[in-house]
């Protein structure tokens, strides 16, 4: 059973609407202030539930950062954090998302995996209050870091890791068994491009105009920020990975996180450690450095829009996306 917890988010909503329409046994999803504080991000987080037409538990988590002031990116993810849309949801989250995963792993130990896609607080206040509950967890996969890449907030920090560098070290710190990190390394190659994204306005319908939709705020920003055309969609790449592992290769490491001074947010990632040097730097997550880009569009589309597989493999087939 699979927690998601998320900050949506334009790529979050997109992740949240991939797993809702696959055939994993998600639970709950559990929210944090991240792209967008909390009480927005949970409407979000609805709306996303509403365009699988699943109807699962939503819980709000941490309003801010552990203890670095609260940024959100808005300048990326718009003022609502989809793009400007304001989408009106027909039900309220609940409060309670730290209880509601420590009691969720309480009642079955080792059958619960959270993939974070968002700032690590939740989780952090979830080790902070119950370790050894989270140590049961099945397996913790999460969203951030860069390890030989640039980061997204500064030349050595992504955002999940940066906005709240101390909830990511401590995560890393608690040596909770099965911990999989996949950050900028791998999620820059997952480029939703123009063809891409006119195809799906081309799919026409509902879902397809929400994608349409939410997605242009952050196409401006990719145009504005660094002259991409299309957008990076980081977060479906570990719903993709939930579905099929062979999606990404990960490696051993170790990882700790900056959290003060000019490399504040950076992941310091250790491969391939030396012996004398493990009772220091022990293996305490992979990370992962290797993606295949076609298998996880075929999956994000394929599983979206299973109505439109033809389509999908014909655009491919002429090159058009791809
Ligand atoms: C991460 O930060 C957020 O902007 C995205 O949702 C993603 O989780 C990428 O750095
Ligand atoms: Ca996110």
């Amino acid at each position: 059973m699979i927690i998601l917890d998320v900050d949506p988010g334009i790529d979050d909503s997109l992740a949240i609407v991939l797993a809702l329409k696959s055939k994993l046994d998600v639970i709950a999803l559990t929210v944090s202030s991240g792209n967008i504080e909390v009480n927005q991000g949970s409407i979000n987080a609805i709306k996303a539930c509403e365009m699988a037409k699943k109807d699962i538990p939503v819980y709000k988590g941490a309003t801010k950062p552990l203890f670095k002031e609260y940024v959100d990116s808005q300048d990326t993810h718009g003022s609502d954090g989809l793009s400007g849309m304001y989408y009106k949801v027909k039900k309220e989250a609940m409060d309670g998302a730290i209880d509601f995963i420590l009691e969720t792993i309480k009642a079955n130990p080792y059958q619960v995996t959270i993939v974070a896609m968002g700032p690590l607080t939740n989780v952090a206040l979830a080790i902070q209050k119950d370790l050894e509950t989270m140590k049961q967890l099945k397996e913790l996969v999460i969203m951030g870091g860069a390890a030989k890449i640039h980061g997204n907030c500064s030349p050595v920090a992504e955002y999940n890791f940066w906005v709240d560098p101390d909830a990511a070290k401590q995560v890393f710190e608690a040596n909770l068994p099965n911990v999989t990190v996949a950050g900028l390394d791998v999620t820059y190659d997952i480029l939703f491009s123009p063809n891409m994204r006119e195809m799906v306005r081309q799919f026409g319908g509902e879902l397809a105009e929400y994608v349409h939709n939410i997605t242009q705020f952050y196409v401006d920003f990719h145009w504005a920020q660094e002259r991409t055309l299309g957008c990076i969609i980081n977060d479906p790449l570990l719903v993709a990975y939930m579905i099929d592992r062979s999606v990404l290769e990960a490696f051993d490491c170790h990882i700790d996180v900056e959290t003060s001074g000019i490399c504040i947010g950076e992941s310091v990632v250790a491969f391939d450690i030396p012996e004398a040097y493990l009772p220091l730097y022990p293996y305490n997550a992979k990370m992962c450095m290797k993606v295949d880009k076609t298998k996880f569009f075929d999956i994000f589309f394929e599983t979206i829009f299973p109505e439109h597989i033809e389509d999908y493999r014909l655009m491919k087939k002429r090159g058009y996306i791809l």
